[in-house]
């Protein structure tokens, strides 16, 4: 039987995910949004380009949460994005009540589901629906990792004019401001990043890899990034449904690892058939760790409000 993904939201990032899921024939889509005719639409504009493309798999788009039943993976992405010049942060209470729904929704048509959440600011949502369904803390996770991670590796590749595939890095702790680089872990071709560029080209590289989300919602003017959020989702769909065990970094909710509890927060972990199948605890330097925990104590900070 085909693989089933549900994706709650059906804005850029949702209708994105959509579209390259349902491209790489990897599962049948189901589109919800509130918003019925714009989920319908999406699903029948993608609909209409399966025979070009050349794929079988299907798309509905609906307002009706008891169409995500027996679902693999459920995504949520509904929520609002930053407007320029805010902080995710800013967005919890907004966003809160809105993930409780669609959490509870998932809990109650999809339990057997796992759930990747994109809705920032994402580890305090994560956190909240992972607490809203009673979902074990292997199905449910948030995407951030694999986004930030690329976004250096793409920034170091390009000052240093190598291949991104040759570029080998981490960036843990939260998707927000405090994000921490593990640049004792970041190579170009074997060799340590830090003897192949200097210390204010890293550092300047860095800042723009933490506001690389901010630069694109300020130039964007309304909305924020979606093909590379898409994207980092689609990696963390592909390794779940092929069970590939793959070492992503995720926003997963830790109960001792890394001398942390109670907390969802970016770091490594294999990502398999049954979500995470386990948490990699990194060796870091004693200043990454140190950032690593102001940065848990953020989101500590923030889940509080809700
Ligand atoms: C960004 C959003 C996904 O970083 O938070 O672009």
């Amino acid at each position: 039987m085909a693989k089933k993904v549900s994706i709650i939201g059906a804005g850029a990032v949702g209708a994105t995910l959509a579209h390259r899921v349902l491209e790489s024939a990897l599962a049948d889509v189901v589109l919800v949004d509130i918003s019925k005719n714009i989920a319908c639409a999406k699903a029948l504009d993608l609909s209409d380009a399966s025979p070009i493309v050349g794929h079988e798999r299907s798309i509905i788009g609906t307002d009706d949460y008891g169409l995500i039943r027996s679902s693999d993976i459920v995504v949520i992405t509904a929520g609002f994005p930053r407007k320029p010049g805010m902080t995710r942060e800013e967005l919890v209470s907004k966003n809160a009540s809105i993930i409780k729904d669609v959490s509870l929704n998932v809990k109650r048509h999809a339990p057997d589901s796992i759930v990747i959440v994109v809705t920032n600011p994402l580890d305090i949502m994560t956190y909240h629906s992972l607490k809203t369904t009673g979902f074990k803390r292997e199905k449910v996770f948030g995407m951030a990792g694999v986004l930030d991670s690329s976004r250096f590796v793409y920034l170091i590749a390009d000052e240093l004019k190598v291949a991104r595939s040759s570029v080998k890095t981490y960036m843990l702790g939260s998707h927000g401001d405090t994000m921490v680089p593990i640049i004792s872990k970041t190579c170009v071709g074997g060799k340590p990043i830090r003897d192949l560029i200097s210390k204010e080209k890293l550092d300047a590289i860095v800042k723009r890899t933490c506001d690389r989300g901010a630069e694109i919602v300020t130039l964007l003017g309304s909305g924020s990034a979606y093909y590379s959020p898409s994207a980092a989702v689609f990696k963390m769909i592909d390794a779940i449904l092929n069970d590939k065990k793959e070492e992503l970094v995720v926003s997963a909710y830790l109960k001792g690892e890394y001398g942390l509890d109670d907390v969802c927060i970016g770091v490594p972990c294999s990502i398999g058939g049954t979500g995470i199948a386990g948490i990699v605890q990194l060796d870091m330097s004693e200043d990454e760790s140190k950032n690593f925990l102001r940065s848990a104590q953020a989101i500590k900070n923030s889940i509080k409000i809700l």
